[in-house]
C-alpha cells in the first residue's frame, strides 16, 4: 500500500506514520513544517515540504499513484480560530477541499480525515455518532465542512472515506521515538508536566465552577498511539466498505477525567505536585466531553491499549524529560 500522510510531521500524524510503517506500508509525508517537525519523520520516509492547498504540487505527487490519503494537516488551536475564523476556514476547509479534489482527479480510493470532538457541544453521557453536530468554533466548523465534502465526494464520485473524531489526543510513543511538541503549547497534559518539572510557572486551572463533581472540566484523553492504530483500522474498514461509503466515528476511551484528576496523575508520575492556581473559565470550553467509541470498536475490533490515564501521562512525561527542548533541542 502506498499512502500519503498530510501533516505526517505533526503530533498525531507522525505517530500514524510509525503505525503504517510497522504494517509495511510505503509512506510519503506532505507537511509545510509550520507546526510539524522534520525530525519527527523517520529516516527512509520521503518528506515533501508543501501545502495541502497547492494543486500544482499535488498533481504530480498524487499522479505517482496512491492507494490512500491520511489527512492530518491542519491549524488546530480552537482559541486562535475564534480570533481568526476565516484563516481557519481557508487553511483547513478550503485547502482541504483542494486536496480532496486532487484525490478525485488521481483516483485515490480511500481517504481518512482527522476530525474532532469540537463538532459537539458536549453532554453528560458519552457522545456517540448520533449526538447533535454543533461545532464550538471555526476550527470545529472547518472539520465539519470537510466531513460534508467527503460525503459528497463519495456520493458523486465514489471516494471511500472515514472521519475520525478524536477527543483529547494525549501521551507519546511508548518506545520514546516521538512526542508532543507544539508552539505555543496549549494542551493540559504537557503544560502540567512542564509545571511539575519546574520549566513553567504554575498551571492555571481554567474554571472551577463547572457542573462536574470537582468543578473542573472533564475530557476523554486518548493515547496518540491508540489513535494511530485507529487509522490503520480505518483503512482496513474502508477496504471492505462499498464504493462511496463516507463513514464517521467518535474516538476516545469512554472515560472522562477532570482537570484536577489530570493534575493528580501528573503529580503521581512526576513524583512532584503540579503547582496550580484557580483561574476563570476559558471561553468555549464545554463542561464534559467524553466519547463513546462503541461503534468503531464493534466495526473494526479496535480498543485502546493505553487507556489508563497514568499510562498516558507516563509516556508524555518520559518524552518531555528526554527532550527538554522538544524536537529542536
Ligand atoms: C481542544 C478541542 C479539540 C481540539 C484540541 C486541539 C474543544 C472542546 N476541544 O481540546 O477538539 O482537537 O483542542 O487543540 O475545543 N486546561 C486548563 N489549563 C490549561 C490548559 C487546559 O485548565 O492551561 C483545561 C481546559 O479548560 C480543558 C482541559 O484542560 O478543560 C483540556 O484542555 P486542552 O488540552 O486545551 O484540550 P481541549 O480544549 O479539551
Amino acid at each position: 500500500m502506498k499512502i500519503l500522510v498530510t501533516g505526517g510531521a505533526g503530533y498525531v500524524g507522525s505517530h500514524a506514520v510509525l503505525a503504517l510503517r510497522a504494517r509495511g506500508a510505503d509512506v510519503v509525508v506532505l507537511d509545510n513544517l509550520r507546526q510539524g517537525h522534520a525530525a519527527a519523520v523517520p529516516a527512509g520516509v520521503r518528506l515533501i515540504e508543501g501545502d495541502i492547498g497547492d494543486a500544482a504540487l499535488l498533481d504530480p505527487l498524487l499522479g505517482e499513484g496512491f492507494d490512500a490519503v491520511l489527512h492530518f494537516a491542519a491549524l488546530s488551536l480552537v482559541g486562535e480560530s475564534m480570533q481568526k475564523p476565516m484563516l481557519y476556514l481557508r487553511a483547513n476547509a478550503a485547502a482541504g477541499m483542494v486536496l480532496i479534489e486532487a484525490c478525485l482527479r488521481h483516483q485515490v480510493g480511500r481517504f481518512v480525515l482527522s476530525s474532532t470532538a469540537n463538532l459537539f457541544a458536549g453532554g453528560d453521557a458519552p457522545l456517540d455518532e448520533a449526538a447533535a453536530i454543533d461545532p464550538g468554533s471555526p476550527y470545529g466548523e472547518s472539520k465539519w465542512m470537510l466531513e460534508r465534502a467527503l460525503t459528497w465526494a463519495g456520493r458523486t464520485r465514489g471516494l471511500k472515506s472515514v472521519a475520525l473524531r478524536y477527543f483529547n489526543a494525549a501521551g507519546a510513543d511508548p518506545d520514546g521515538r516521538l512526542g508532543e511538541d507544539h508552539d505555543p503549547e496549549t494542551h493540559l497534559i504537557p503544560l502540567a508536566i512542564d509545571a511539575a518539572l519546574g520549566r513553567r510557572p504554575e498551571l492555571a486551572i481554567f474554571g472551577t465552577d463547572y457542573p462536574t463533581p470537582d468543578g473542573t472540566c472533564i475530557r476523554d484523553y486518548v493515547h496518540v498511539s491508540d489513535l494511530a492504530e485507529a487509522h490503520v483500522r480505518a483503512l482496513e474498514r474502508l477496504a471492505a466498505a462499498p464504493e462511496g461509503a463516507a463513514l464517521a466515528y467518535n474516538l476516545g476511551t469512554g472515560h472522562g477525567h477532570s482537570v484536577r484528576a489530570v493534575l493528580a496523575a501528573v503529580g503521581r508520575v512526576a513524583g512532584r505536585a503540579v503547582p496550580a492556581q484557580e483561574a476563570p473559565r476559558r471561553a468555549g470550553d464545554p463542561a464534559i466531553l467524553v466519547a463513546s467509541a462503541a461503534r468503531f470498536m464493534a466495526e473494526t475490533g479496535w480498543a485502546p491499549r493505553f487507556g489508563d490515564l497514568d499510562t498516558i501521562v507516563a509516556t508524555a512525561h518520559a518524552w518531555r524529560v528526554a527532550h527538554p527542548g522538544g524536537y529542536g533541542g
